[in-house]
């Protein structure tokens, strides 16, 4: 085997609780992901010799060692030292700085795909920990589960096996803009007009076994979003759009400009699909993986 095709898959946050700052800049959070079934292609290639090659048909994303499928190959080669490279061939289909958990997804693609190409016999565990060197979120799509909670800066990641039955159909409405993560936290800071949530990770993982999908809209909750809506009125105009067609349960995604709804099958999305009549706005269906 020295060829890898795998699937990277996107995220949501059904929930992201932001709590306090911490003295490394980055800050407690309580979540709650999602892994849904829209996803980037990445085909894995071993080299004879020790290089790392990035190739994408994407223009937004990085082709240097900045990249994070790169730094992921990086950090497992000067750890592990094995007798090749690889080529990595990224096709992008997530979008880019939306709040989708892309690049986070990206690198842990990698990392997983290499512990196989390059036979290094990591635990999940130890892919975690590369993991979580790379972006707050990348641990999660090491898991393999589609619901996971997540605490710290969202690195720690508990699977939540009791849903692994429940799967929902969602629209995503992504504007055409991109949304710098590190400038919603340091907003968030200066931040006072928060609304705390009524309902905690728990209560949510609860009622999304028992409740209907517009039943969850009190549950789900997102602290970035009023920040990132203060700064881009489009985030506002999709979660008005999204309501006026009717839809109960809509919510930004981590730190946005991403706003996703909730909806109970894939021929209502594709309904409220049709209607979306913004040009400006992409727009995906999806659903749970
Ligand atoms: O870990 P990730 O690459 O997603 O983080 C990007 C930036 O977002 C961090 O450098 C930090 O400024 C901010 N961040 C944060 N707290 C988190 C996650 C991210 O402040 N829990």
């Amino acid at each position: 085997m020295d060829t890898l095709t795998l699937k990277s898959y996107a995220k949501v946050n059904l929930y992201l609780q932001v709590l306090n700052r911490r003295k490394d800049g980055f800050h407690n959070l309580k979540t709650l992901f999602e892994r849904i079934d829209l996803c980037d292609s990445i085909i894995l290639k071993a080299r004879r010799d020790r290089k790392i090659r990035i190739i994408s048909d994407s223009a937004e994303v990085p082709k240097d060692e900045t990249n994070l499928c790169c730094r992921a190959a990086a950090l497992l080669r000067d750890r592990f030292r094995p007798d090749c490279g690889v080529d990595i061939t990224l096709i992008k289909h997530i979008p880019v700085a939306a709040g989708l958990g892309g690049g986070s997804s990206n690198a842990a693609a990698v990392l997983v795909g290499l512990n196989r190409l390059w036979k290094l016999g990591i635990s999940v565990n130890t892919l975690d920990r590369f993991a979580a060197k790379i972006g707050s979120d990348a641990p999660f799509f090491v898991h393999d589960a589609p619901f996971a909670s997540g605490s710290g800066r969202g690195e720690r990641v508990k699977p939540l096996s009791g849903l692994t039955r429940v799967r929902f159909w969602h629209i995503i409405v992504v504007p055409r803009i991109k949304v710098s993560t590190p400038l919603i936290y340091r907003k968030w800071d200066e931040f006072s007009g928060l609304t705390p949530p009524k309902y905690n990770v728990k209560i949510l993982t609860s009622a999304l076994k028992e409740t209907t999908v517009a039943g969850l809209s009190r549950y789900v909750y997102n602290s970035l979003e009023p920040v990132t809506a203060g700064l881009y009125q489009e985030v506002g105009a999709v979660k008005d759009t999204l309501e006026k067609y009717g839809l109960k349960t809509i919510l930004m995604s981590g730190s946005g400009p991403a706003v996703f709804g909730i909806v109970p099958s894939r021929k209502e999305a594709l309904l409220l699909r049709s209607k979306i009549r913004n040009r400006s706005w992409r727009t995906f269906i999806a659903r749970t993986v």
